[in-house]
């Protein structure tokens, strides 16, 4: 690969870190870019690879980088503040754009570019990394399998601490408790209303809805218009969340937010290597129709920040080989059978005898 075809932004920070270790290990040279100069110059160091740094004040400024590349792999996040100025620099100089967002949001408002996307004849494709390469491509699978479905569940099971910057990204979504789709429209209920039993690989676990991406993104793969992702909760957790949940309106003010945001940045490192190696995520979902036709279907993965950045390399290789345009879902770009290219990746169909 020809020197800087790619451009890794936020490449300093947990994830960034992986990625770029992951690029080396692969022989990729991207250009590493963030808003840290000396954290870039040490990590550009480590891997002899160019660095650029420069802030997402500015689109012109942003749009001078990423003129000089073909891709953009967006790593820095809460993605809320990060997203929007990366995706007009990238549609500005024709660059295709990748992130790992998990904000509903946040792929809301890149959906919003998709005919641009296309005119511009470039690939809008959030969240590329485990937030929600397995879910959208399970998603998928099940929904072809029911055409007329009316409603998706999906279980995510990833069992391993979260990084500073996953923390503070689920800090800006709690304001809005806990986002499911109904009738095609995104709607907010009370944060640990509405468990359920979901059969995981491991077993059947209590779960609650949660705000994970398919709201978006698996409404856009399938168009199935009744959405819930559910993630396991011990029934102590689900109390608290009964009780915390009357609060989360307190987080819609901002500076609370930036202050837990800053305790966050100090107290919590992410898994570590041996985490990440051992750790296994299983995930779950079912689509349904109205007539008692479904199908279900499970995945293992590798542990969720080890498969994001495994993900990562795939899916720019993907993307520059056969430069898909619009704004589009994981699933929509390469399939339901693409997380299996993901290393250590197993669908199944019934669940294993154990
Ligand atoms: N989809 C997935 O499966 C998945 C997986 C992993 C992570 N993520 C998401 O990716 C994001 C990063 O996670 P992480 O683990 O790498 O967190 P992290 O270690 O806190 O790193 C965050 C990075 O983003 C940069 N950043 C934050 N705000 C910025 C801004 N306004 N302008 C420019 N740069 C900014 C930081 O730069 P400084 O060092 O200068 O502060 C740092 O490089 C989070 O939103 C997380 O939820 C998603």
């Amino acid at each position: 690969m020809r020197d800087a075809r790619w451009m890794l932004y936020g490449a300093t920070g947990y994830t960034g870190q992986l990625v770029a270790e992951q690029a080396a290990a692969h022989g990729h040279r991207p250009l590493l870019a963030g808003r840290d100069e000396t954290k870039l110059r040490e990590l550009g160091r480590r891997y002899g690879f160019k660095y650029a740094a420069f802030t997402l004040d500015d689109v012109t400024t942003i749009a001078r980088h990423t003129a000089e590349v073909e891709l953009v792999y967006h790593a820095a996040g809460p993605f809320t503040y990060t997203a929007d100025p990366m995706i007009r620099a990238c549609l500005a100089t024709h660059t295709h754009y990748l992130d790992i967002t998990g904000e509903i949001h946040v792929f809301e408002n890149t959906f919003r570019y998709d005919e641009v996307a296309s005119k511009t004849g470039i690939a809008l494709i959030g969240g590329v990394g485990f937030d929600v390469i397995p879910s959208d491509c399970l998603a998928a699978y099940v929904a072809a399998q029911v055409p007329h479905a009316r409603t998706l569940e999906i279980g995510v099971q990833a069992l391993t601490q979260v990084s500073a910057g996953t923390a503070r990204s689920v800090l800006e979504m709690l304001p809005q408790g806990a986002q499911v789709r109904r009738d095609g429209r995104i709607v907010s209920q009370p944060l640990g209303r509405g468990a359920k039993d979901i059969p995981y690989l491991n077993g059947a676990q209590r779960s609650i809805p949660v705000s994970w991406g398919d709201i978006a993104t698996a409404y856009r793969t399938t168009r199935i218009p009744n959405i819930t992702a559910y993630m396991p909760f011990s029934s102590r957790a689900i109390a608290l969340a009964n009780v915390g949940g009357a609060f989360t309106g307190l987080l819609r003010s901002a500076g609370l937010r930036r202050l837990i945001g800053a305790v966050l940045d100090r107290t919590i490192t992410g898994p570590d290597a041996d985490a990440r190696a051992q750790g296994r995520s299983t995930l779950w979902a079912r689509a349904s129709d109205e007539i008692g036709g479904s199908a279900e279907a499970w995945l293992e993965t590798a542990e969720g920040y080890e498969f994001t950045a495994r993900a990562a390399i795939v899916v720019i290789e993907r993307t520059l080989a056969e430069s898909p345009t619009g704004a589009l879902t994981p699933a929509l770009a390469f399939g339901a059978d693409f997380v299996l290219e993901i290393d250590g990746t197993t669908r199944y169909d019934h669940l294993p005898r154990v």
